[in-house]
């Protein structure tokens, strides 16, 4: 390649990046609603003066909207297009915030959060499946652990936010600041490109080259990629109807699903909606509580690097079988600490150090892989419907782990609460073993045909 060519790769290999990273900014969005309200509860019930129950629905609300919004993406990405979703998205994600800062009831508050959820719901369907259409199969591995990146970085600045916004006890804030980056998000989002993907779907091939030759700058590349996904697009069929047709179809379908099953059971998000009450029950007083919960947030940005060094290089199998190793150790430790019972210094910090240990764990693998993996193994023609699936679920099992984390507490006491979720990473590690393949430096058209030709599941990335 001459250097005029060259140079021409290298500066749409940087439109590439900074394509992704705009995209990935919806990450953003979602980890502030993740972080946001835990810090923001006890205020909200001092002022309204409501119950537990109250605040369940104020908390809860927002994964149930986050579903039907992945639902409802699905069909929009496919009709709107990936760009027009993204924007509807940042639209409900500020008119959300503004709303719950303005709260002058709890229902108002429900509401608010309801579209909050719904605007991540969109965001994390549409934001993935775009990133994984634009990004170079090279370093598409890293481009989708950036939006998980920037989902880490959300919760750790609305932990900050809300600690700093605590000594005057303004929810208020807490809940209406994050309308400002959601309307920078918006005015990014429309400097985005349609998806070349979504473009030749739509028959617009000549706008769909145009759009690949931005960002890859190579015209043999882009012929190739371009006639990859006109042969994908002649499988006459679709989404739902695939589903009930093609049962290759059904089983990458069934991968995503249980691969965010997989996600949320971890154990997670029991960590981040519960941190200072964990922190508590291991002796620690208020201002400890949420000094250790921002360090928790922490340490989930910077272990993240080590999935978006490696994710590549390395490969998505070795980093997850590292990361469920790693998590039920930390877990497995954690529980017996409780079972022996907590009673020096020590002993708190060295139980700290083994949850934080299961943060970097899951930071490092399931955190984005997961999200990566669900992107590549769908084929073009169900890619909506089959990431809508997978985002569903992964907000219904995060409801499902945030809702019943108290009851096991109180039901089978906090030593076995957590080496049942230790046991569910056992049970991962030959999960990833059985099912999950290998899709490292591997084009979404050879793992679509892989898929479509019938090959074992852990096969269809080689
Ligand atoms: C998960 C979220 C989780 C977050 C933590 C994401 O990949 O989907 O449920 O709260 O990671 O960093």
């Amino acid at each position: 390649m001459n250097s005029v060519a060259q140079a021409a790769v290298g500066h749409s290999r940087a439109t590439a990046i900074f394509t992704c990273i705009l995209a990935a900014l919806a990450g953003l969005m979602f980890g502030l609603d993740i972080g946001v309200i835990s810090g923001a509860q006890q205020f909200i019930q001092k002022e309204f003066a409501v119950g537990d129950r109250t605040i369940e629905w104020i908390v809860s609300i927002m994964m149930a909207g986050a579903a039907l919004g992945a639902l409802g993406a699905g069909w929009m990405s496919g009709h709107l297009g990936r760009k027009r979703s993204l924007i509807l998205g940042a639209v409900l994600f500020v008119a959300g915030s503004v709303l719950c800062g303005m709260a002058w009831a709890p229902y108002v508050l429900i509401v608010g959060r309801l579209i909050l959820g719904v605007a991540i719901g969109i965001a994390s369907f549409t934001a993935p499946l775009y990133l994984a259409e634009i990004a170079p199969e090279k370093i598409r591995g890293a481009m989708i652990s950036l939006y998980q990146l920037m989902i880490t970085i959300g919760i750790l600045a609305a932990f900050l936010s809300d600690t700093a916004f605590s000594y005057t006890g303004n929810w208020r804030w807490m809940l209406g600041i994050i309308a400002i980056p959601g309307a920078l998000f918006l005015a990014g989002v429309f400097f985005l490109p349609y998806s070349p993907r979504w473009l030749m779907m739509r028959g617009r091939r000549a706008e769909a080259e145009q759009v690949l030759f931005k960002l890859r700058g190579n015209p043999v590349e882009v012929n190739q990629e371009l006639s990859d996904i006109e042969q994908q697009l002649k499988v006459p069929q679709r989404g739902v109807h695939m589903f009930f047709q093609n049962a290759n179809f059904r089983r990458s379908v069934g991968l995503g699903v249980l691969l965010q099953v997989m996600q949320q059971l971890t154990g997670m998000n029991v960590v981040m909606y519960y941190a200072p009450r964990i922190f508590q029950g291991m002796g620690y007083n208020t201002e400890s509580q949420l000094w250790f919960t921002a360090i928790v947030g922490l340490v989930n940005v910077l272990a993240t690097f080590i999935a978006i060094a490696f994710v590549d290089k390395l490969g998505r199998k070795p980093i997850l079988y590292v990361g469920f190793v790693v998590m039920a150790l930390g877990l497995g430790v954690v529980g017996t600490m409780m079972h022996l019972g907590i009673h020096s210094h020590a002993e708190q910090f060295f139980t700290v150090g083994m949850l934080l240990i299961f943060i970097v764990g899951f930071a490092m693998s399931a955190g984005p892989l997961i999200w990566t993996l669900c992107s590549e193994i769908q084929p073009l023609k169900g890619r909506d419907f089959g990431i809508g699936c997978s985002t569903f679920t992964n907000w219904a099992a995060n409801w499902v782990v945030g809702v019943s984390f108290l009851s096991l507490l109180n039901g089978i006491g906090n030593a076995a609460t957590f080496w049942l979720y230790g046991a569910f990473n056992v049970v991962f590690i030959l999960f990833t073993f059985w099912l999950v393949p290998e899709t490292k430096g591997t084009t979404l058209e050879e793992i679509e045909r892989n898929l479509m030709s019938g090959k074992r599941l852990r096969e269809i990335g080689r």
